[in-house]
């Protein structure tokens, strides 16, 4: 089953289930001073997530295309990637967790066709601080689909992830942790605003038993280990409190949001743990192949990064950003530019977007008419900035090699980016990609060089007395 059918399967199915089918929002939050992106399916929803009436009802789903820049440079695995769609369904204080854990398990085992034995689970610990209880309801209700599956259904608590790496679940299929399985915008509750609203999740797993588990991330495997063997299929959180001065009150209604990653879904659909591997990202992959005549196998890492950057480029631009010097238009650069560094490793030196972009454009315009309407607007604009960036990326790896011989100082990094346009986080990378040596104190050194220079351009401007 390709992401396309599964899409289609989960909103065809949420709408037999008495749910409205809402289109995606635009990258770029409406009146949400408060985070430059669409990060989540629920972020859109949350007035209605507070108490105010949606005006399609309680039960909504979507696709919601989402971006997350934060693990930026961690882009390059088999699973992380900066955009990505979230399949959502939500109840706005309508059904809870009796009817939204098996409504999950149905569309991931009978219509999407997972294996039930290789599906695990982890439920909230409790949080005794705040008084809220451990997710014991969850646990048998997940329970009770296992047993009917066949499948073993035995529970550990591990509390935190570090301790389920040392200790071990012993293969646990519900796994209890605390402050993993709790969720709200920003991830922790004890950073989450006054008057945001969050719960306890549930979080559904995929194993893939062939994948050996790599002790770099700690003695044992577990649900929540990085290792790869287990990939996050989705969590349903059950949006009951609201964070106060003090701590937490109860929302006004329950909610269900249920968040599940369509890549992750696919790849599980498909038995690969590599999610580049699903047809939302493999005919980029192969693009990439055929134009630079290097094979996936040996660059890995590059094609995932180009596929991921420009992918999420594609979809900020059909939204409206522009790459610019400032917020989303400056996250947008930054991932053309490193799309752009990465071609260079793929010995991609000439200008290649227009060559990828209507690939890009294809795999989405079916379901994003919007996307293929704007594709050769897209280009042009994405064309012209790696255009510009790939002047300037020659010049400073060129001078970035002349400081390298006796390793490169903050000073160094500030002519880097102030002389030459190759911006300090790039630089950064490429010195721990080329394993130059960095001094110590570059981040002081560059912040003084910044403020000299600050200083300077300020008396310049003084007005004439
Ligand atoms: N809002 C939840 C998430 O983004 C479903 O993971």
């Amino acid at each position: 089953m390709t992401a396309d059918e599964i899409r289609r399967i989960f909103l065809e199915y949420m709408a037999e289930r008495g749910h409205v089918v809402i289109p995606r929002a635009p990258l770029i939050p409406k009146d949400d001073p408060t985070t430059l992106f669409t990060g989540s399916g629920m972020q859109p929803l949350l007035p209605y997530l507070l108490g105010e009436q949606h005006p399609d009802g309680t039960r909504l789903a979507d696709g919601q295309t989402c971006l997350r820049v934060q693990d930026v440079e961690e882009v390059g695995d088999n699973r992380h990637t900066t955009f990505f769609e979230m399949l959502g369904n939500w109840s706005l204080g309508d059904y809870f967790k009796q009817e939204q854990i098996p409504q999950v398990w149905t569309f991931l085992t009978e219509k999407v066709g997972l294996d039930p034995a290789r599906i695990y689970v982890s439920c909230f610990s409790g949080d005794p601080e705040h008084d809220i209880p451990k997710d014991e309801e969850s646990a048998a209700i997940w329970t009770r689909l296992f047993e009917e599956a066949g499948v073993s259904s035995d529970q550990v608590d591990v509390g935190t992830e570090e301790h389920a790496a040392a200790v071990g679940t012993g293969g646990a299929r519900i796994a209890f942790y605390s402050k993993k399985n709790w969720w709200c915008r920003g991830g922790k509750a004890e950073d989450m605003p006054v008057g945001e609203p969050g719960g306890p999740d549930t979080e559904m797993f995929y194993l893939f038993p062939h994948v050996e588990h790599d002790p770099a991330y700690g003695e044992h495997c577990h649900q929540n280990c990085d290792c790869g063997r287990f990939i996050e299929l989705g969590n349903s959180v059950f949006m009951e409190y609201r964070k106060t001065e003090t701590g937490f009150e109860p929302l006004p209604r329950r909610n269900v949001d249920y968040g599940g990653g369509l890549a992750r879904i696919a790849a599980a659909a498909i038995d690969s743990p590599d999610v580049f591997r699903i047809g939302l990202l493999w005919p980029i992959i192969e693009r990439l192949e055929e134009l630079s005549g290097a094979s996936y196998e040996t660059e890995t890492r590059a094609m995932r990064v180009i596929a991921d950057h420009l992918r999420g480029a594609t979809f900020l631009a059909v939204d409206g950003v522009r790459p610019g010097n400032k917020a989303q238009g400056y996250v947008m650069r930054r991932l053309i530019r490193r799309a752009v560094r990465f071609a260079f490793d793929l010995g991609l030196e000439e200008n290649f977007f227009p060559q990828i972009i209507p690939t890009i454009a294809g795999i989405y315009e079916e379901h994003f008419p919007e996307v293929g309407l704007h594709a050769q607007e897209v280009e042009a604009i994405l064309a012209k900035e790696e255009q510009s960036f790939r002047r300037t990326l020659r010049k400073g790896l060129k001078q970035l090699k002349a400081y390298a011989a006796d390793g490169v100082t903050g000073r160094e990094l500030f002519v880097l980016s102030d002389t030459y346009g190759f911006p300090v986080e790039l630089s950064t990378e490429e010195v721990a990609r080329q394993g130059i040596s960095l001094s110590e104190h570059w981040r002081d050194e560059f912040d003084e060089e910044l403020a000299a220079q600050r200083a300077r351009s300020q008396r310049a401007s003084l007005p004439a007395s």
